[in-house]
């Protein structure tokens, strides 16, 4: 059972509210306000005297608290802006040869395809994996896969109909395969149960300002130990190498670089410290509550609505299957009643995304089923005037 005192408490923010647009940003909870506002008035208040030495003890806890909700090591965590620069890192940082391949699905968020379009510069083959009405198919996948494929990449939830996809199970193909195993977390960690070594994930990007409960400009990514010493940094700093020169000073040895056989080696410079701070809490409440209740009370709070609302003739854009519920519902509608939908949006206080013509509902462990009860009424309300 979750504790729903303390979430009550840690999001008294959006209380009177329906929030369900974790899919787009998250209303940090207060524990994540106080240590992203903390750090700042920390660092004003003694003149930035020790605050970085300091941060990255915060750091190392947080590495800690993010190894512990995806089940890696901690020293398999690096610290990055975004989900896109973490794709961009393994993308630009792996050994990729002319004449090898990247499989692809077509859905992807530009996170997560951009790099890869920009890699066919190196020769790099980019497969791409038409979807099926909204859906994804492993099979699809399997049948693109040949000697040459070097990684797949894809998001655990697609963020355009809230596909997702069995990690799993492809995380075991492309163990069997020896591919590299590439996954854009940030609609997923946090809200669903994501385990790297379980799901053989080599490679794992997630921005803050999502399911981590933190805000927009921090995240990490998880690097698996068994690829790490091939992945050659895109950016490098200080804090990427095992040796600098102390004090930093002009340096004499231009040969080589000595980097850090681990994640480390993937941070550069300094960082958003009051952005992971946040997700050092935020991360923190997640393990107290348990991701594994996250996840089951997203799932239910999910198949509460869709049970009272499918018989009200929305077209679902999500190609709804138990199996691939992530707690993230898309619906279309038409987009002449635009306004006519936000008013009985506003009137029920239901903060959701809009992309014309079709709706998103994301659905976080703050969310209960008194709200999935009034969001299918406000539904309702809205299947008469469709
Ligand atoms: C699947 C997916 N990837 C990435 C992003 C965002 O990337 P970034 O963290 O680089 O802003 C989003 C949404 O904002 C998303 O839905």
């Amino acid at each position: 059972m979750l504790d729903r005192k303390l979430i009550n408490h840690e999001f008294s923010n959006i209380k009177g509210v329906i929030f369900l647009n974790v899919a787009s940003v998250v209303i940090p909870p207060k524990c994540v306000q106080d240590a992203y506002f903390g750090f700042t008035k920390q660092y004003i208040k003694t003149f930035g005297k020790n605050v970085i030495p300091n941060a990255w003890d915060m750091i190392r806890s947080t590495r800690k608290n993010v190894a512990k909700l995806i089940n890696a090591e901690p020293l398999e965590i690096a610290f990055v802006k975004n989900t896109t620069e973490g794709i961009g890192i393994i993308a630009n940082g792996l050994p990729f040869k002319p004449g090898g391949n990247v499989i692809i699905v077509d859905q992807e968020h530009p996170a997560n395809l951009y790099t890869w379009i920009n890699l066919q510069k190196k020769g790099v083959q980019l497969r791409v994996i038409k979807s099926r009405n909204n859906d994804i198919f492993i099979e699809d996948i399997i049948d693109k896969i040949d000697e040459n494929t070097k990684a797949i990449t894809i998001s655990a939830v697609q963020f355009s109909t809230g596909v997702y996809t069995d990690l799993v199970r492809l995380g075991n193909i492309c163990k069997d395969n020896k591919i590299i195993f590439i996954v854009d977390g940030i609609q997923a960690i946090g809200r669903l149960n994501i385990d790297v070594k379980k799901m053989n994930i080599n490679y794992l990007a997630c921005g803050g300002h999502k399911g981590l409960l933190a805000t927009p400009g921090a995240g990490f990514v998880y690097c698996d130990s068994a690829i790490v010493n091939d992945v050659t940094p895109v950016y490098a700093c200080y804090q990427s190498v095992v040796n600098h020169v102390k004090p930093l000073t002009t340096r004499t040895d231009f040969s080589k670089i000595e980097w850090h056989d681990d994640a480390r080696r993937l941070e550069s410079g300094n960082l958003n410290y009051a952005g992971i701070a946040g997700i050092n809490a935020g991360v923190r409440l997640i393990n107290k509550l348990g991701i594994k209740e996250i996840e089951k009370n997203i799932i239910e709070l999910e198949d509460v609505l869709v049970k009272r609302i499918k018989h009200l003739g929305f077209e679902f854009r999500t190609p709804y299957d138990k199996e691939k519920s992530s707690g993230i519902l898309c619906i279309y509608y038409p987009q002449h009643l635009e306004n006519e939908l936000q008013n009985i949006l506003d009137k029920y206080n239901i903060f959701i995304t809009n992309r014309g013509g079709y709706i998103r509902l994301s659905i976080d462990f703050y969310n209960t089923k008194e709200q999935m009860i009034k969001v299918s009424e406000a539904f309702e309300e809205l299947s008469k005037i469709i």
